[in-house]
Parts: C-alpha cells; sequence; structure tokens
C-alpha cells in the first residue's frame, strides 16, 4: 500500500500530529471579541512546528547540572486562548522546569498582596539590558530599584512574599502558580538539589541586595525559596494556561477564577517586554512586539493580550539564555496571526 517506509513514516507522523491536537473544552468563558479562529491557528501551528523542529542550534543550559542532561530534542508547543480553545504539538506531557518564568507570577503575587504602587517602589520595573543573573543589575541602577525579572530582583520580589516562615510562602508561591495553570503543579526535586548544589552567585546577588538595603526577608532563605519555584514542574499546555491567564485580563479560562487583580495585568506585561528576554528583549520587541518570558529549562511564554497565550519548550538556549527554537517558533506565528502588539493592524486597523 505504501510505496516507500518514508512515505509511511511520514503518513504516521502526520497522523500523529494530529492526533494530539485536544479538542477545545466546553467550560469556555464569555468570548473575547478577539479570539483567534481555531482552524488558522492550527494551521500555523503546525507549519512552525514543521519548519523548525529539526533546527538544533543553541545549547542546554548546563551550569544548573540537571538541565545538561534534559533531552535537548524534545519540542512542544501549546497555545490557550481567552475563551479557552486549546492547542497542542509535540512534547506537551513533558514537565520540564519553569525557571525564570515563574518570576512573572511571584511578581504577580506580590502585587496581590503588597498592591502594583508598593512593589513599583520596592523593586522597579527598568530594563537591564543586562544578563539575567547580572551583580550590575543591582549596582547600576542610581536609585537602586531593579527589575523583578532579572535574578537580583526577582530575589528581592520573592523576598516580599508574606508568611511566617519560608515553608508558608513557598505554599503560598506553589499554590498561586497552580491556580494561574489551573491545575496542582509540584517541585522537581532533582532540579531543585542540583540547583540549590550550585547556586552560589545567587546567594552572592542575596547579600548585594542586603548591602542596598533591597531584600525584605532573610537573603539565603529568600534565594531557598526563589530557587525553589524555579523548580517547579510545567508542561507546555500548563505553561500556555498560565499565560492564558495573564492574556485574559487575570481570569483563568478554564476555571473561571480571577486568580490575578486585573488591574496589575498591564504592568506586568510591560514589565515582561522590558526584561522578560533579558539583554534579547529589545531584539524580540522590535521582530515580534509581545510581551513574553523565557527560563533556562527552555520554556518560553509569549502573551497575545485578549487573544490568549503560546508557549514553547525545546531546552536548547542561546547565549542570552532563551531558547532558541522557541523564539523562532513564536516569532513565526505571531507574524502569521498578526500579533505584534506595536501593529496597529493587529486590532483590526486595515
Ligand atoms: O536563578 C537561576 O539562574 C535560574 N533558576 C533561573 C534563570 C533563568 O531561567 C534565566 N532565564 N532564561
Amino acid at each position: 500500500m505504501f510505496r516507500n517506509r518514508v512515505q509511511l513514516k511520514s503518513i504516521l507522523s502526520a497522523m500523529l500530529i494530529a492526533a494530539s491536537f485536544t479538542p477545545a473544552m466546553l467550560s469556555a468563558q464569555k468570548a473575547s471579541p478577539v479570539a483567534p479562529r481555531r482552524e488558522l491557528v492550527e494551521s500555523v501551528v503546525r507549519e512552525a512546528y514543521d519548519k523548525f523542529k529539526d533546527d538544533m542550534s543553541g545549547k542546554n543550559a548546563d551550569y544548573i547540572p540537571y538541565l545538561a542532561q534534559v533531552d535537548s530534542k524534545m519540542f512542544g508547543i501549546a497555545v490557550v486562548t481567552t475563551d479557552n480553545q486549546v492547542l497542542t504539538l509535540g512534547d506537551v506531557k513533558y514537565s520540564f522546569s519553569i525557571q525564570s518564568i515563574s518570576k512573572v507570577f511571584t511578581l504577580a503575587l506580590a502585587m496581590e498582596e503588597l498592591g502594583a504602587d508598593k512593589v513599583f517602589e520596592k523593586i522597579g520595573s527598568e530594563p537591564t539590558g543586562r544578563p539575567f543573573n547580572s551583580p550590575l543589575a543591582v549596582v547600576d541602577m542610581p536609585t537602586h530599584t531593579g527589575n523583578p525579572l532579572v535574578n537580583a530582583g526577582a530575589i528581592a520580589t520573592t523576598s516580599l512574599i508574606s508568611g511566617k516562615n519560608a515553608a508558608e510562602k513557598w505554599n503560598k508561591i506553589l499554590d498561586f502558580y497552580s491556580r494561574a495553570a489551573g491545575e496542582k503543579l509540584a517541585l522537581i526535586d532533582e532540579v531543585y538539589k542540583s540547583e540549590a548544589a550550585t547556586n552560589t552567585g545567587n546567594k552572592a546577588l542575596s547579600y548585594l541586595l542586603a548591602k542596598y538595603d533591597r531584600i525584605y526577608a532573610d537573603p539565603f532563605e529568600s534565594v531557598d525559596v526563589y530557587t525553589k519555584q524555579c523548580s517547579v514542574g510545567v508542561n507546555a499546555t500548563q505553561l500556555a494556561r498560565m499565560g492564558a491567564t495573564l492574556a485574559n485580563n487575570g481570569v483563568n479560562p478554564a476555571t473561571g477564577e480571577q486568580v490575578i487583580k486585573r488591574e496589575n495585568v498591564p504592568e506586568i506585561l510591560s514589565t515582561m517586554t522590558m526584561a522578560g528576554l533579558y539583554d534579547g528583549s529589545g531584539g524580540w520587541a522590535w521582530h515580534v512586539g509581545l510581551p513574553a518570558k523565557s527560563g533556562v529549562g527552555g520554556g518560553i511564554v509569549a502573551i497575545a493580550p485578549g487573544k490568549g497565550a503560546i508557549a514553547v519548550f525545546a531546552p536548547p538556549l542561546d547565549e542570552a539564555g532563551n531558547s532558541v527554537k522557541a523564539q523562532k517558533v513564536i516569532d513565526y506565528v505571531a507574524q502569521r496571526l498578526n500579533y505584534n502588539l506595536y501593529s496597529p493592524s493587529s486590532v483590526g486597523l486595515k
């Protein structure tokens, strides 16, 4: 029936890809006027998957030993729209460590607890233009305000979370992430142990913050809670749903829960634009025009406000610590779907 094995293989792989698209869940919240058409997103995501699946440029993070041995070939794409359509393709069941993408949600939690103004006063939201682990990101700022998405600012943000001890803060963070994902998330213990054994740089940053009075709990305890939050496991679908919660005014599109106050969403998204991809943020804004956040675990989530979120998992990273394949896929999809936030045509202006 099949002329050759190659033909059989490509038919089987097309069937597998088709089968992995999950049907839209029926619990959709009220429809967004700008939520995208399913067939369109489906075909564009498929194109992107095929176009980039063999691109192996970049290299796994290795400063956290666990991450160096994650299979570099894994590749998953998930889209969750504000009306809760769910589209998935590739390795979307694998639980990878959320890493720096966690910083967005700890920022959101700090804003829930303290209000946006207090967080801005204590942490700030200036683009640092520096690598994610930069001590200069702390030293350079004349007022010593920072950015909650680079390690130093993120550790300071974690230190703002209330709780009578580290365990209570950590549980609160994990519960908040789970509500954003619409599913119970858990720590990947091996990632935590691997990172905790090697995070001397982050410990140094916490003491540098202390020198400027810019950490608000015990420095090492704050690094430990931060290390745990970075070691939370998510799959691409869960990550896309966390992003879709931001795209949907803070309401999780699957559960209907208002997880993040709607008035905090614009500040969170603008912070992602400033520093979501670190020293790659300017180029990203120029080319793609969507708030996004990367993690050295290989995930990136990008938000199209009002429309939805796309999460891509592919471990090899560029020099700035951002997944190479994820950037290419999101760029491709955002261009084809006309999602660039800075383009007036993205909201229908002809
Ligand atoms: O603190 C660290 O270095 C890691 N836990 C997180 C860094 C990270 O994900 C940078 N993002 N691309």
